[in-house]
Parts: C-alpha cells; sequence; structure tokens
C-alpha cells in the first residue's frame, strides 16, 4: 500500500461520506441513508445514495460508487494521490512522505523540465540560421512574431539527433528522451533518433503551465500533418486542452472549443483569447470536467462537414452534462475560424459568434437544411426527426418551446407538433424503461456484476462470499471467528477484499471500503461497493456458518476438480510414453 494505512484511516474518519458528497450534491435523509441526483450522469429521479454508516455512495443508475477518495477522484478529475492530497487538505492533516508516489512525481518534474528544455531548443532552432523556412512559413499563415513568442512556437531541423544531443548535453539520459515521448527506437540497433524532424513545433502546455508535449507540423503536404507527442506519464490526451493555460485568465465568460492548434492560435491572434482546442482526439468527459472548472459557458466550433456535425452533436451533451451552458457556432464562407479570420476578420467572426445557437435551435435548423418542407413528403420526416429530438429534452419547458418552433418551420399547428412530441416522449421512455427492466433482469437472473470486465466463475460460492463480506463490514468481530483463506474464495476480487479487511482488522484499523489503498482499481471499488451497499440485516451464526460451509466446499470442489485434471492429464503422458 502506497500510503500508510493509518493515515487512510484517519484520512477516511476526518471526511465523512455525507460531509464530502455534500459539498457537491444535495442529499436528502431516508432511513439510514441519503438520496440525491448523480452528479456523474444526468437523472430526474434520485437513485445516488450515500451511507454515512459504511462510508460509501452508490449510484443505482449508472453504478458509479466507492469511498470518499474515489468520489473525490472522480468528480475533480484527480488521480488517487492528489485525491488522498485533496482530502488531507480539507481536513487539515499533513500528507505523510510516500515513497512510490514521490518518485513518479519527481519523474513527472523530471519530464517537465526535459520537454521545457525541448521546447527551448525548438524555439532557439526556429529563431535561428537552419529556422529559415519555419519562419518563412509562419509569415504564410499569418502569425505576427508576438503570437510565435505567446505560444512559444518552434522548429525541429531536418536530421536525426540535434534535440538527443543537445538534450544529453544538459545531463538527460536515453531513457528520459524516450519516456518524454521525443525520441524513437531502432528496434535492430538499439539506437534512438529525434521523432520530430523537419516540423513547425507547437509545444502543448497543461493548466499549470508545464511542457507536456508537441504537436508538429509538416510545411507542405506530405503527411502525416500533424504528428504529435505520444502518451507518456505527462501527456495525457484526454485530459488536456491546448491553449487552456492562456484562455483559462480570458475576462470573456465563454471559452471557444476548436478542433485545431492553427484556429485556437489565430483566435487569439485576433483577439479571442479563450480559444482552446482538443488535441487530435475527440472531446472527452475528461475535457468537460475540465472546462468546467474554468468556466461556465463553452462556444463549439467544429469543421462544418458531416464529421464536425457528428462531433458537434457527441461533444454537446457531454459538455452540458458536466454543467456547462453550450453554444454552437456555425461556420459560414470558410472551413475553419482560422481560414475565416483571414479572409473576413475579427468583427465578422464577433457576429458569428452572436449569432451562435444553443443546441437544440442548432439541430433544429440543421434539419431544416435537411429536408425540403415545401415537399409535403419530406415535411413529414422532418417533423418526425425534430419530434424525436426534442422529446428527448430534459426539461418540459425546453420541449414546449422546440416544438413550437419546429412547427413554426413546418407550417403545422403547435398542438399537432405537441401531440406528435407527446407520442414521441412516451416511445422513448418505454423503451427506456425496457432497457433497464432488461438489464436488471438479466443482472439479477445470472446474479453476475454489473461492472464490466469482472465475472463470477462459481456463483454459488460468489453469492456466499458477498453475504460474508457483508456480515463482517456491519460487524467486524465475526473476523475473528472466520477461519477462510482469501485463497478459498472462488472470486479473486471478494478473496483480495477480504484480505484487505482481515489485514485492517489485525491493525485495529476501521473496518470497511472507506479506507481502501489504491491497490483496488476503479472498477474494482466500484463492483465492491455494489455488493457492500445490498442491505445486511444482522446475521444469524447459523447463517454465517452456512455461507463459510458453501465457500469451504466450492473451493475444495475447485481442488479436486483440478487434482482430477491433473492425474488425468498425467495419466495421458504416461500413455503417449508407453
Ligand atoms: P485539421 O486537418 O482540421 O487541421 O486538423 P488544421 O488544424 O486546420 O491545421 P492547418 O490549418 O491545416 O494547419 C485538426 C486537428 O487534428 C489533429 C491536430 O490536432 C489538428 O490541429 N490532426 C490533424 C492530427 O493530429 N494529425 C493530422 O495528421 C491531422
Ligand atoms: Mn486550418
Amino acid at each position: 500500500m502506497a500510503f500508510p494505512a493509518a493515515f487512510l484511516d484517519e484520512l477516511a474518519a476526518r471526511n465523512p461520506i455525507d460531509d464530502v458528497v455534500g459539498q457537491y450534491v444535495a442529499l436528502t435523509r431516508k432511513g439510514g441513508n441519503l438520496f440525491g441526483l448523480c452528479p456523474f450522469h444526468s437523472e430526474k429521479t434520485a437513485s445516488f445514495s450515500v451511507s454515512p454508516e459504511k462510508g460509501i455512495y452508490y449510484c443505482f443508475g449508472c453504478h458509479k460508487g466507492g469511498g470518499a477518495i474515489q468520489f473525490i477522484m472522480d468528480i475533480e478529475n484527480l488521480d488517487y494521490p492528489d485525491a488522498v492530497r485533496f482530502l488531507a487538505k480539507r481536513a487539515g492533516m499533513e500528507v505523510p512522505d510516500d515513497r512510490q508516489y514521490e518518485s513518479t512525481y519527481r519523474q513527472k518534474e523530471r519530464l517537465w523540465l526535459l520537454c521545457k528544455d525541448a521546447a527551448r531548443y525548438f524555439h532557439a532552432q526556429m529563431k535561428g540560421d537552419a529556422g529559415e523556412p519555419a519562419r518563412a512559413y509562419f509569415l504564410k499563415r499569418a502569425l505576427s512574431a508576438s503570437t510565435v513568442t505567446r505560444f512559444g512556437l518552434g522548429f525541429a531541423p531536418d536530421g536525426w539527433s540535434g534535440l538527443i544531443d543537445t538534450l544529453t548535453a544538459k545531463g538527460y539520459t536515453k531513457e528520459e528522451i524516450l519516456a518524454a515521448g521525443l525520441a524513437s527506437r531502432n528496434q535492430s540497433k538499439g539506437t534512438i533518433y529525434d521523432r520530430f524532424r523537419n516540423r513547425v513545433m507547437f509545444p502543448i502546455f497543461d493548466v499549470r503551465d508545464n511542457v507536456i508535449g508537441f504537436g508538429g507540423r509538416v510545411m507542405d503536404n506530405s503527411t502525416p500533418k500533424y504528428l504529435n507527442s505520444p502518451e507518456t506519464v505527462i501527456f495525457n490526451k484526454r485530459r488536456n486542452l491546448f491553449g487552456l493555460n492562456i484562455a483559462k485568465k480570458s475576462k470573456s465568460d465563454a471559452i471557444i472549443l476548436t478542433e485545431g492548434y492553427m484556429d485556437a492560435i489565430a483566435l487569439h491572434q485576433y483577439g479571442f483569447d479563450s480559444a482552446v482546442a482538443s488535441l487530435g482526439t475527440a472531446l472527452t468527459e475528461e475535457h468537460a470536467t475540465l472546462l468546467a472548472k474554468y468556466t461556465q459557458k463553452v462556444v463549439l466550433i467544429y469543421d462544418g462537414d458531416a464529421a464536425g456535425q457528428n462531433a458537434t452533436s457527441r461533444a454537446a451533451p457531454m459538455l452540458e452534462k458536466a454543467g456547462l451552458s453550450v453554444k454552437i457556432l456555425r461556420m459560414e464562407g470558410a472551413k475553419d475560424p482560422d481560414e475565416f479570420l483571414r479572409t473576413y476578420g475579427a468583427d465578422a467572426f464577433r457576429a458569428l459568434l452572436q449569432k451562435s445557437e444553443n443546441p437544440a435551435q442548432y439541430r433544429l435548423q440543421s434539419l431544416q437544411v435537411k429536408y425540403n418542407v415545401k415537399d409535403d413528403e419530406q415535411r413529414v420526416a422532418f417533423l418526425r426527426e425534430a419530434a424525436s429530438y426534442i422529446a428527448g429534452l430534459p426539461s418540459a419547458v425546453e420541449r414546449e418551446v422546440y416544438g413550437t418552433r419546429a412547427a413554426e418551420i413546418a407550417g403545422v399547428t403547435a398542438a399537432a407538433m405537441k401531440t406528435e412530441v407527446d407520442y414521441a416522449y412516451r416511445r422513448k421512455e418505454a423503451a427506456r424503461k425496457k432497457k433497464q427492466n432488461a438489464q436488471d433482469l438479466a443482472a439479477a437472473q445470472s446474479r453476475q456484476p454489473v461492472v464490466r470486465g469482472i465475472r463470477y466463475d462459481n456463483v454459488r460460492s460468489a453469492m456466499a462470499e458477498e453475504a460474508l463480506l457483508r456480515a463482517v463490514c456491519r460487524e467486524p468481530a465475526l473476523l475473528r471467528e472466520i477461519s477462510l483463506t482469501p485463497e478459498q474464495f472462488s472470486s479473486p476480487l471478494l478473496g483480495k477484499l477480504y484480505a484487505a479487511l482481515r489485514t485492517q482488522q489485525e491493525n485495529d484499523l476501521a473496518v470497511g471500503i472507506a479506507n481502501l489503498g489504491d491497490e483496488f482499481s476503479k472498477e474494482e471499488i466500484q463492483h465492491v461497493t455494489y455488493v457492500l451497499q445490498k442491505s445486511a440485516e444482522p446475521i444469524s451464526d447459523n447463517a454465517l456458518r452456512d455461507y463459510i460451509a458453501i465457500i469451504a466446499e466450492e473451493s475444495a470442489g475447485a481442488e479436486e476438480s483440478g487434482e482430477a485434471r491433473l492425474r488425468a492429464a498425467l495419466a495421458r503422458k504416461r500413455r503417449k510414453e508407453i
């Protein structure tokens, strides 16, 4: 375990789950538990529960769950050690020095330094004799000298070891340069060479202004157009956005989210200093959470093509789920913001921004373009698709407003449209309920875990194991009466939990999952939370004995059949030898 167990124990005690969750979710008490709207998926009825007694939260809708540390990891988008630090700070506790995390942190610091030195090298190369083609390219793209400086743009000259030689002279090792994603290895010779060659370089910063990676662009039409750093210990494309380190300081109330580095940079140059770009990947939930830390409003600008429209309809709900208000800007007369600004200038762009639509308006507008509502047949198709979309809007007011709007577009009465929307709404609800019922039924029938990737090989034993674990969490003293070993558990995960609980008890720590370390993965925590949130009545001696007997019996059975297999195999082998 990375952090000392006693520290985690105190951390859990000083951060009661209802208190921690209560800062993010409005909770109401129902019996011994608290309920609220799940912060991790959108819902109208409260299926998110918190058990102060067990120190856990669990959502019956999306099945997320865990202790206080897991909750902070999910909601604040932090990794395990940072969530621990967050809670320690919250409770006014000192975080003990920890070797493992110290060393990964030191590795990160070393890579941040290395990438900063690399960025300096690329920038100096761009300014020096070798940098003539890069300077000409930036000029061609109409980037001003101050933009080039503000974004730290640079140039990787054509060669195999310019960067490696420079970094080596500064004392970085081959392994470190590889770990930073700045070199590739020649498998047959075992040597390394520069990853970025003959490209203009865009350093990528995290929100704390550390250089974490690079995008490199060719200066002609060759491919790949952009080469990016691979994922490294410090570079995670799902959790970072290009330009956010600058945009977060903007006075503008909305962050402008674009698809390309060049788009974000051009926007800044034209005075739109809240522009960011994703890193060549689709928008993720992590991005949405990250953005929600710095703004309440996002303007989405994706390319006008089909791919861009798809990306928009995926991204908008994700951003809304993170609590952001979303506007969508439709590109007109240019393929992207960079091209638009250069052609029409900042004022024209400001006008486009003014015209940006909320997702429902955007969708109706797109449908209007897709169908010719003058034609009766197409008008019906328009109304049907619009009704289906509107039926999915979360609020009745929105359904009303956009229903009326769609009716106007198609030239039918609002009442007729309302009937259509209500019908689509009921159909959607029925489909949702049916799906949910089927899922519940399937889970109940097979009694298999709902978390993907976790299966029970022996359901009979697993059910006994679950019940036993619930009982000991309720009454830790029972652990002293149980002589099972973790290996006798049919489910490796439940056995691992059993071992962890035993260790807690032997060390006089609180027994439960609230203070487990990170030897349990997120999925594992999710599943054991699910197991433990089921109600646990006080257990009778007889029931306890039964559970123990089942687990022992099944594990003996497994061993026997294992032995039988071994004997059969040996017999086959002997036969062959004869
Ligand atoms: P685009 O192809 O739209 O390029 O890719 P762009 O941003 O307009 O670039 P310019 O104007 O031609 O210079 C959008 C983004 O997709 C990623 C990059 O992050 C780029 O900014 N991308 C694109 C890649 O990672 N690799 C590629 O080969 C192309
Ligand atoms: Mn472009």
